[in-house]
């Protein structure tokens, strides 16, 4: 691998293992919904777009992929929790086997608004996944499928950003604290 970009401090997660757990949830979710007649996966931008990208190209049961995009009130630094739709889905969901798609559970608030908003919508089912959840408190929401915990550090790659940067690193890499503080 060619030198680290300076802003990193380490590497957390190589290629290799992102994309045989990528395959081994795949396998999973193919296992689960393998008497649906298909299944809705919900991207949530802009950090799950590289995710929902590699899962379903992977999956092989008859799928479609479909977005939204939310954001936290305020600094995300000091956010309260509370999250708004900026983007809502192109078609309804009702009657539909709907797995929502993250990269990261943080706090957990996004997942959780997501999780109630789409669960008012009547799909015939609701689950979650999320590549990666940070080893910290985080409000009480399954994640049905779940790639990787990750240390309470700055990580970027793989979907992760700092202010819009690294995140089409094909691994998972530790910011050094130098470059946000
Ligand atoms: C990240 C991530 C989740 C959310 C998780 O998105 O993609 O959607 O934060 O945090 P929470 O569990 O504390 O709610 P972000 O707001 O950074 O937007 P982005 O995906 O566009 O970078």
């Amino acid at each position: 691998m060619s030198a680290l970009h300076p802003d990193l401090k380490r590497v957390i997660l190589s290629t290799e293992e992102i994309q045989t757990r990528v395959k081994e949830i795949a396998r999973q979710i193919e296992h689960d919904y393998a008497d649906a007649e298909r299944v809705i996966l919900i991207g949530i931008l802009k950090g799950a777009f590289i995710f929902l990208a590699d899962l379903s190209r992977e999956l092989n049961i008859p799928h479609t992929v479909d977005f939204m995009s939310v954001s936290s009130y305020g600094d995300a630094a000091v956010s309260n929790g509370a999250v708004r739709l900026i983007l809502d889905l192109r078609k309804p969901i009702k009657n539909e086997h709907v797995i929502i798609v993250e990269d990261i559970v943080d706090t957990g608030s996004t997942l959780q608004y997501l999780y109630n908003t789409l669960k008012l919508r009547k799909p015939a089912s609701l689950r979650t996944c999320s590549l990666f959840q940070k080893k910290r408190e985080s409000k009480d929401v399954p994640i049905d499928y779940k790639g990787f915990e990750l240390p309470d550090v700055w990580v970027v790659g793989y979907g992760l950003d700092y202010a819009d940067t690294h995140r089409t690193l094909p691994y998972v890499a530790e910011l050094r604290a130098e470059v946000y503080e």
